[in-house]
This record gives structure tokens, C-alpha cells and sequence, in this order.
């Protein structure tokens, strides 16, 4: 296995190694390693079906089965189909806006994500160029560059977070296949409380971890003290410093940190430009400092 991280600070590629196959102990070390210290990792040229996907993604956690699980694999419903594809009787086969706003996975659970495992079977191009990139930006380096009095205002704050705030934005958008989420969804999901510096587990160096796509308020403070602060936090985090924008080819297996970034979905595709990309999302269940030291 060779690691080539990009130069942006954020992103590796991890070349000579095949998924499909169980990883050695020395591969899954290095894996957790580079997440932590690169936080996107790019493995091309992988055919893995669902299963073998959810295999892969299994070995750092357990594996989350979505609360609204609208699509997902056949008899694999913690392997989610994110599509803009439909059958042919015309009905969706996929979530057709997912991550489509900046916003960091699971921070709306009580539980959080490690990572999220993405695999591309088919990538929209136009004009020679692939769409729909999924961004990201480094949340570590957000937190170091924070000035000294705001992460003192800030040191042991919460903020709250709510799955309905990203539900209702995509929701309301041209085109949603998203419906109001059912008294029992909105019951399983309910708002909860996070660290708004949280130290990572892999690194255990600190990031900023509050998103714009959950988090509601700072628990403690006036309505418009935590609408300024969560304001200010979100225009520092998303500076085109801390971007890393990863366009995808078919065969492309992406793994992201889910703490230590924030990611957004580029809706710069059609309907008629089909993109079927299939996800797992890794609990944070494992004692990740052990494991990667
Ligand atoms: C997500 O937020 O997990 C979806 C990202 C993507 O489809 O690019």
C-alpha cells in the first residue's frame, strides 16, 4: 500500500491495494493513520459490490443504518444508494440530494461518526468533466486558526444539534423525494448536545466540530450572542483555505473523517446526468488511538 497525500493539507490517494480483499493488520493500521492525519482518502480503481463495501467499512465500526433510509441495497440496508437514477416505471432508485448543503454526517446523534465509505459506479461528465465533486474542509486546521479569545469564549460550550434542520433544507428544494419525517423518524433522531472542540480520536488533536447543516444553538447563550457566534464559526470554517474538493471517476472508493471535516454534495448536474454512488457510514465505536498507535 502507497499513500500519496495531495498538497492542499487535506486528501491522500492510497494506491496498490484491493479492497474486495480483507485488509492485513498492517494495512488497516495505516489506513486509520492516514485518516486521521490526511482526512479524505481517494482509493481508485476498486470494484467492490454492497457487500463487499459494507465488509471494508466494518472493520473500523459498526456500521449505521440511516434513521430515514429512504434506498438502500438489497437485503443491505446500512448500504445506502445515492442516486439521481430512476427504474423504469420512473420511481427513484436512490436519494437524489444527499449532503447537498456544507454539514458533517451523525454530528445530529448522540453516537457520532468516524467516517463515511463511498464508493462511484457512475460519475456525471459534461463537456469532459466530472460533476457533482464532494467537498471538503479541514476542521483541524479551522480550530488551530481560531483567535485565542474566541476558543477561550468557547472552551467546554455545546451546541445543539438536530437531524431535522438538514431534512427540512433538502426538503424544500426543487425536485426533493424527501417527505416530512414520521413522528417515529423525528423520535429516533432527537436534538442532542456536542462538544463544540472535540479532541479527535485517531490524533486526539482538537477540532472544531459544529456544522451548519445540524447545529442550532449554543446551549447557554442568548438567541442572537449564539446566532452571531454560530455565524462567525461557519464563515471561519468554510474559507477556501481549508477547501479540498475531490472530483470523482468510476471505481473510486472515498473514505472521509467525519470529525475532523465538514463536507458538501455539489448539485451541479442534471436529472438526466446520472450519478449512482453507494455509502456506508462508520460508527466511532472503536478505541482508535489504541488501534492506530
Ligand atoms: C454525503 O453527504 O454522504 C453524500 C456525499 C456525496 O454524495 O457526494
Amino acid at each position: 500500500m502507497r499513500i500519496a497525500p495531495n498538497n492542499s493539507g487535506l486528501g491522500a490517494r492510497v494506491l496498490n491495494i484491493d479492497l474486495s480483499e480483507p485488509l492485513s493488520s498492517q494495512d488497516f493500521r495505516g489506513v486509520l493513520r492516514a485518516l486521521g492525519e490526511y482526512g479524505v482518502l481517494c482509493f481508485p480503481d476498486q470494484d467492490l459490490d454492497a457487500q463487499k463495501l459494507a465488509d471494508y467499512g466494518k472493520r473500523f465500526g459498526d456500521l449505521e443504518v440511516n434513521v430515514a433510509n429512504l434506498f438502500h441495497a438489497p437485503g443491505l440496508p446500512e448500504v445506502m444508494i445515492l442516486s439521481n437514477k430512476r427504474d423504469d416505471a420512473g420511481k427513484p432508485i436512490g436519494l437524489n440530494d444527499a449532503g447537498q448543503g456544507w454539514h458533517t454526517d451523525m454530528s445530529y446523534s448522540h453516537d457520532i461518526a468516524l467516517a463515511n465509505v463511498l464508493h462511484a459506479k457512475e460519475v456525471p461528465v459534461r463537456d469532459g468533466r466530472p460533476l457533482g465533486d464532494t467537498q471538503f474542509r479541514n476542521q483541524r486546521a479551522a480550530y488551530d486558526d481560531l483567535p485565542a479569545e474566541v476558543k477561550e469564549r468557547l472552551e467546554g460550550k455545546v451546541a445543539i444539534h438536530d437531524f431535522q434542520k438538514f431534512w427540512d433544507m433538502m426538503r424544500i428544494r426543487p425536485g426533493s423525494i424527501r417527505g416530512p419525517l414520521t413522528p417515529e423518524q423525528r423520535a429516533k433522531k432527537p436534538p442532542v448536545r456536542q462538544p463544540i472542540f472535540r479532541e479527535h480520536p485517531i490524533t486526539g488533536k482538537r477540532v472544531l466540530y459544529c456544522n451548519p447543516g445540524y447545529a442550532m444553538f449554543i446551549e447557554g447563550m442568548e438567541k442572537d450572542e449564539s446566532d452571531a457566534m454560530l455565524d462567525y464559526l461557519f464563515r471561519h470554517q468554510t474559507q477556501q483555505k481549508y477547501l479540498h474538493s475531490h472530483a470523482w471517476t468510476p471505481g473510486d472508493v472515498l473514505m472521509w473523517d467525519n470529525i475532523g471535516t465538514t463536507h458538501n454534495a455539489m448539485a451541479d448536474y442534471g436529472p438526466d446526468e446520472p450519478r449512482f454512488i453507494l455509502r456506508v457510514q462508520v460508527m466511532a465505536s472503536l478505541d482508535y488511538a489504541a488501534l492506530a498507535a
